[in-house]
């Protein structure tokens, strides 16, 4: 029924109908307490008001009945707010286990992004309708993020970290991508457009263009370019740590601390390989910073991921 309005986008994902139905409570709950308020003060300055010139108004000294309700009547409608909130916030921040991973460069003033299979493409995100995708995001630059009013979600891309967007299309179309934190004077031209398709139309879209093979496999060939094989070798006979079914462990580091392997700590690792050591290692893994440009450090990762999946096929 908002399709037609302007000011309403498109819904198209699992997300938009939940999104739209907390903003249409708060903007109803909006409405009828300003239309509340604005007639009572007209209602009671008519009833109230002077009627000779020398009346004067009589004092009132607190009301227990109406003092409670206007506490405990905002405090349950703020309530109501805050717990819906709070589960629209987590389902759309917790993806489903299994999604369609797509990384994500912002840089000043364009969006890259990189399929697992090799793809890559620029302003233009081609993704199946009905698949959970998650968009694991960095910056090359400065601060940018990604908003697409049709699937009502948005993130900030953040230099030097990973952030994580997913959704579920609900219908094929095109629809608009927005950078949505100013990030220099080319800032309103960092647009782009997430192409959603028909599952079989994307099968053939993923198997054309030329492809140099997935992301896992430039990482491997990057992995021998840069030698680190020498070390991280599979037979724990390396100076490093072994990589083969790490992505996703706890492991202990030299201060006795633990961490999950993940994304950001990988990335970590190849940049400033002292900053957490696993214990047992030595800190004697040069910097990689400024040799490996961040699509690089996703094949990379990619990689070592790849590395956890070989026993199993991974599941798509
Ligand atoms: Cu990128 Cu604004």
């Amino acid at each position: 029924m908002w399709s037609g309005t302007p000011l309403f986008p498109e819904s198209a994902s699992t997300m938009a109908s939940r999104v739209d139905a907390l903003y249409f409570f708060l903007l109803a709950l909006s409405i009828f307490f300003s239309l509340l308020i604005a007639g009572l003060i007209v209602f009671y300055a008519v009833k109230y008001r002077r009627r000779a010139a020398d009346s004067v108004g009589s004092e009132i000294h607190g009301g227990l009945v109406l003092e409670l309700t206007w506490t405990i009547v905002p405090l349950l409608i703020t309530m109501v707010i805050f717990v819906w909130g709070a589960s629209v916030f987590f389902a759309m921040s917790r993806p489903p286990d299994e999604t369609i991973n797509i990384y994500v460069v912002g840089k000043q003033w364009m969006w890259k992004f990189q399929h697992l299979d090799g793809q890559r493409e620029i302003n233009e995100l081609h993704v199946p309708v009905g698949r959970p995708v998650k968009l694991i995001m960095t910056s090359e630059d400065v601060i940018h993020d990604v908003f697409v009013p049709a699937f009502r979600i948005k993130a900030d891309v953040v230099p030097g970290r990973y952030t994580h967007l997913w959704f579920q299309s609900t219908k094929p179309g095109r629809y608009r991508l927005f950078c949505a934190e100013y990030c220099g004077t080319k800032h309103s031209g960092m647009i782009g457009q997430v192409v959603v398709m028909e599952p079989s139309e994307y099968q053939t879209w993923l198997g054309g263009g030329a492809s140099e093979g997935s992301l896992a496999s430039a990482g491997a060939k990057l992995f021998q370019d840069l030698a680190c094989n020498t070390c991280h070798r599979p037979d724990a006979q390396g100076r490093g740590p072994v990589l083969e079914g790490l992505f996703g462990k706890t492991v202990t580091l030299q201060n006795g601390e633990t961490l999950t392997v993940d994304e950001a700590y990988v990335r970590e690792s190849i940049l400033q390989p002292a900053a957490k050591i696993t214990s047992g290692f030595q800190p004697i893994m040069p910097t990689f910073q400024g040799l490996v440009t961040e699509e690089q450090l996703l094949e990379l990762i990619e990689y070592v991921k790849s590395l956890h999946e070989l026993p199993q096929v991974q599941p798509r």
